[in-house]
């Protein structure tokens, strides 16, 4: 493993340990590579409004953006569980899909083995902005 997919699985099991979840009880952490090898991290945030919850992926895009941070290659996504390897739901599938479909995506357990997929994988012929260019 290279050092900087090592940094990056050590701060998604970080950014877990940071989830806001007392309705789940389902921490989720993750950790988003940046071409320029910066490295942002989220965590689950939920709410008393159960669907206003926003999931670690979707708060990690967010705050990359925001840093000014658009082109990506990978992100790591950690849960509690321990037997499996756990995927991002669809919407954050498709939320990732915005920023180019050329995603490493690093299912991680949280003794911090993975299991490298991409996203193109996880979404196959997915909606994307290209599709909205006008003929
Ligand atoms: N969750 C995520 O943070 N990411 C996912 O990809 C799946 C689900 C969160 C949302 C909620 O806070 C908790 O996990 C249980 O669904």
């Amino acid at each position: 493993m290279s050092d900087k997919v090592k940094e990056l699985i050590s701060k998604c099991l970080q950014a877990r340990d940071m989830a806001y979840c007392p309705y789940s009880r389902f921490p989720v952490g993750a950790a988003i590579l940046t071409t320029g090898g910066a490295i942002i991290t989220g965590c689950n945030v939920e709410n008393a409004s159960y669907g206003l919850t926003v999931c670690a992926e979707r708060t990690a895009i967010q705050r990359a953006v925001v840093e000014g941070y658009r082109q990506f290659t990978a992100i790591a996504v950690t849960c509690d569980i321990k037997d499996r390897f756990v995927g991002p739901c669809g919407a954050c599938r498709q939320v990732l899909m915005e920023f180019g479909s050329d995603w490493i995506v690093y299912l991680t357990k949280p003794d911090g083995s993975y299991k490298e997929t991409s996203l193109l994988e996880l979404l196959p012929l997915a909606f994307s902005p290209a599709h909205l260019a006008k003929n």
